[in-house]
C-alpha cells in the first residue's frame, strides 16, 4: 500500500512537473528556446544552423538576461504546448497575441508588428474579397487560418503543415492563393522571381510576441526587461535593419 501510494505521488508529480522558474534557469545558467525554423526570415535554416530575426533577437536577449541558450527545433502546432510539457523556457516563432494563445501561455512584450498579406500568381486576385470562391494555402494553426476563413469569401482555405508547404501549393498552382508575413512574403518573391509572386493587399495586422509557461510571470518580465534593453541600445535595430530594411517594432 505504502509503495502504491509512493507511485502514485511520484507519478503526480511528474505529471504536474512545474515548469522551470527563472531561479532554476539561474542556477543552471541556461534558457532553453524553441522555435520552428521555417518561417525565413523570422526563424528558419541556413545549412544546419538555425538563424534570422527571431533567432538572432533570441540570443541578444539571453545573453542580457545574462544566461546561454540552447535551441531546440519543432513543428509549429507543437511550440506553445510544449511550454506547459516543460520542455522549453520560451518558444519565439512569430505567434501573434490572440486571446485564445494568452489562454494557454503568457505572452512577453511583442518583438515585432505586422499583417498577413495575400500573395497569388494571377494579377487580379490581390485582396480579401478577391479570395472569394478560391483556394487558399495557409499553414496549420496559424492565426493566417481563422483569419481568411472569417472573412467569409471562401470556403476552401487548406491547411498546410509548415508555411514553406503552403508556399509551395502556390508555386506549383495547386492553390489560388498563399496567406502568409508580409515579410515572408517579400522575402519569397524576392528570392524566386521566377515564381511570379504578387504580393497583394495587408489583410490583418498583428503583434508578434515570444511565449512563456502560463503564469510564469517572473520569466517573462526578466524578458521584457532585456528585451527593453535591447530595443534601446541599438541591438534591435541593427538586427531589423539587417532582415528587413525598415524598423518592424510596434508603435
Ligand atoms: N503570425 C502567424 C501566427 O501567429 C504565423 C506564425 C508562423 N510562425 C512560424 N514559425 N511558422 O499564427
Amino acid at each position: 500500500m505504502k509503495a502504491l501510494l509512493l507511485a502514485l505521488s511520484l507519478a503526480l508529480a511528474a505529471s504536474a512537473a512545474p515548469a522551470r522558474t527563472l531561479d532554476t534557469i539561474k542556477s543552471t545558467g541556461k534558457l532553453v528556446a524553441a522555435t520552428e525554423g521555417a518561417f525565413a526570415p523570422f526563424n528558419f535554416y541556413e545549412k544546419d544552423k538555425l538563424t534570422g530575426f527571431e533567432v538572432e533577437l533570441a540570443e541578444a536577449v539571453v545573453k542580457k538576461m545574462g544566461f546561454a541558450i540552447e535551441w531546440k527545433a519543432g513543428n509549429f502546432d507543437t511550440l506553445l504546448t510544449g511550454l506547459a510539457q516543460n520542455r522549453w523556457d520560451v518558444v519565439i516563432a512569430s505567434h501573434a497575441i490572440t486571446d485564445e494563445r494568452a489562454k494557454a501561455v503568457t505572452f512577453t512584450a511583442p518583438h515585432y508588428c505586422s499583417g498577413g498579406i495575400v500573395v497569388s500568381k494571377n494579377p487580379s486576385i490581390r485582396k480579401g474579397n478577391d479570395l472569394a470562391g478560391r483556394s487558399v494555402a495557409v499553414q496549420t494553426g496559424s492565426t493566417y487560418y481563422e483569419n481568411v476563413t472569417k472573412l467569409g469569401v471562401t470556403r476552401n482555405v487548406r491547411s498546410f503543415p509548415s508555411d514553406v508547404d503552403a508556399r509551395a501549393a502556390l508555386a506549383t498552382s495547386r492553390v489560388d492563393a498563399w496567406v502568409t508575413d508580409r515579410f515572408t512574403a517579400m522575402e519569397s518573391a524576392k528570392k524566386n522571381p521566377e515564381l511570379k509572386f504578387q504580393l497583394g493587399d495587408l489583410l490583418f495586422t498583428e503583434r508578434i510576441a515570444a511565449a512563456t509557461e502560463k503564469g510564469n510571470t517572473a520569466l517573462a518580465d526578466a524578458w521584457n526587461k532585456a528585451l527593453a534593453a535591447v530595443m534601446a541600445d541599438g541591438t534591435y535595430a541593427a538586427l531589423a535593419k539587417k532582415y528587413f530594411g525598415e524598423d518592424v517594432r510596434c508603435k
